[in-house]
């Protein structure tokens, strides 16, 4: 990592416009990815960090196209436009802020928004506010004083969000924000926020703000050729991260309900995704399902199988590409061109399986898989079925399980209660970070399995714990 320089400084106080020759761009992201998006940010050359505060990171750079659109886990990114002293609790002081977009250089900003990858002409103005504190205005009044002031310099229109519509297609997204300090304006750079991204077309309940997914993913610190495995991968966006981030690993996520297997497949539609043609019939409920086509002379499962919920549902589906229990761990995989025909064994690009299984029982040889990413289906909205339905403790075994001697598992928990349940499994937690996602708290754990396994003499594969 090459890092020219950090300096962690206050911003200055007072009024501040941008410098035309070396813009200030503003991170903003979830409260407690502060340290992981600076990582990110250093990593990518994207910039020299000015300033480190909440939920906001400022950086600047000379250089053209500094990437900063390609970031994974910031919510957004901006040029820093304005800033004056916040105008405190009255409502009378809201029109001074106003000046905000007079002290901004328009000219210059809708140059560098261009050169950073954005879009290249303003063509109305809406405007997003939020503040910190109790205040005897809303956030409207604040959109409104701003975003009128703005359309009135560039000669734009302005839509107000007090309408409840959404803005036309390339209205430029302005960000006022008032801390306590500073009113501060900024310009989107991307021609919407970061964090939508293009590839979610469906979520389910309990589906993760893709930026902490990306974090988690960047925890894991994935190499070209690792198996990654989601247990609960819901819409699948912690497998679709990390294929954003290591296009060279084979990635499998399972889940019980099909609804979510079918929206982790139709958000992966980019990617290569096996899912076999006839997966309408795999995925049928339970019940429906056909004992004879499953593989159930693993004996391990049998008493699973038999005493709690009766045949079928805690089955193996034979899911073609599969690693099996009798294939030495060696997964088999096959894109969608495939899908339906000979599995193609290729580790040249990334491959991605979805299928219908059990956390509490996955369809994963011992020590097969490199990283585990999970946010278990607990705490949140959604509760565990089927094996976890009662207790979250074969989930804990399964990642012990399947973990490769070494390897690393990257989780999000509600709280701590169950990390002791992870240590009596062997693995040991290495990372601990709070995040905090809709004014829900969270814990990003890393933890690392023993590396030896039963006794055997541990053989790393491709290993590197990450610092
Ligand atoms: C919190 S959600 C995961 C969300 C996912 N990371 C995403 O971004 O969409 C938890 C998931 O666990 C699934 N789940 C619940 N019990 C399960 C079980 N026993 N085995 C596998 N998946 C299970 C739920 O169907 C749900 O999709």
């Amino acid at each position: 990592m090459r890092v020219r320089a950090i300096s962690f400084t206050a911003p200055r106080s007072g009024s501040v416009t941008v410098s035309s020759t070396a813009p200030t761009l503003v991170a903003r992201c979830v409260h407690g990815l502060e340290p992981t998006l600076a990582a990110e940010i250093l990593q990518l050359g994207a910039g020299v960090i000015t300033y480190l505060g909440h939920r906001e990171i400022h950086f600047r750079t000379r250089r053209p196209r500094t990437r900063a659109v390609a970031l994974r886990t910031p919510d957004d990114v901006f040029l820093l436009a304005a800033r004056c002293a916040d105008i405190g609790v009255a409502k009378q002081g809201v029109s001074t802020l106003a000046r905000l977009a007079d002290l901004a250089d328009l000219d210059s900003l809708a140059r560098g928004r261009r050169r950073q990858g954005g879009p290249g002409t303003i063509t109305g103005i809406e405007v997003s506010a939020s503040f910190l504190g109790r205040r005897n205005f809303n956030r409207y009044d604040v959109e409104d004083a701003v975003g009128r002031a703005l359309a009135r310099r560039l000669g734009v229109g302005y839509h107000s969000r007090r309408t409840g519509t959404a803005p036309p297609a390339g209205y430029a997204g302005w960000r006022v924000t008032l801390d306590g300090a500073h009113a501060t304006l900024m310009l989107r750079i991307a021609d919407r926020p970061l964090h939508r991204r293009d590839y979610r077309r469906r979520t389910v309940p309990g589906s993760l703000h893709p930026p902490l997914a990306a974090a988690m993913v960047r925890m894991a610190d994935i190499r070209p050729g690792h198996t990654v495995v989601d247990p609960c991968c819901g819409a699948g966006t912690l497998l679709i991260e990390a294929a954003a981030q290591q296009p060279q690993a084979r990635l499998y996520g399972f889940d019980l309900e099909v609804t979510a297997l079918r929206a982790s497949h139709d958000n992966a539609t980019l990617l290569p995704v096996a899912f076999p043609a006839d997966t309408e019939r795999r995925l049928t409920p339970a019940g429906d399902i056909d004992p004879a086509r499953y593989n159930t002379a693993d004996t391990r499962w049998r008493s699973m199988l038999d005493s709690d919920v009766g045949p079928g549902l805690f089955t193996w589906p034979e899911v073609e590409g599969l690693p099996t229990p009798d294939s030495g761990g060696a997964p088999a995989v096959f894109s969608q061109a495939d899908a339906g025909s000979s599995p193609t064994p290729d580790s040249s690009i990334n491959r991605v399986v979805f299928a219908r299984a059990d956390a509490g029982r996955l369809p994963m040889p011992d020590g097969s898989a490199d990283r585990i990413l999970s946010n278990p289906p607990w705490g949140g909205q959604v509760a565990g079925s089927g094996l976890l339905s009662s207790s979250t403790s074969l989930w804990w075994a399964e990642l012990r399980r399947v973990l490769a001697p070494g390897a690393t598992a990257v989780v999000l928990l509600p709280d701590l209660d169950d990390l002791p349940i992870g240590v009596r499994h062997q693995l040991v937690p290495t990372h601990l970070q709070r995040v905090r996602v809709s004014g829900a708290e969270s814990y990003l754990v890393r933890l690392v399995a023993p590396r030896t396994r039963r006794g055997r003499k541990a053989s790393p594969r491709n290993e590197r714990t990450p610092l």
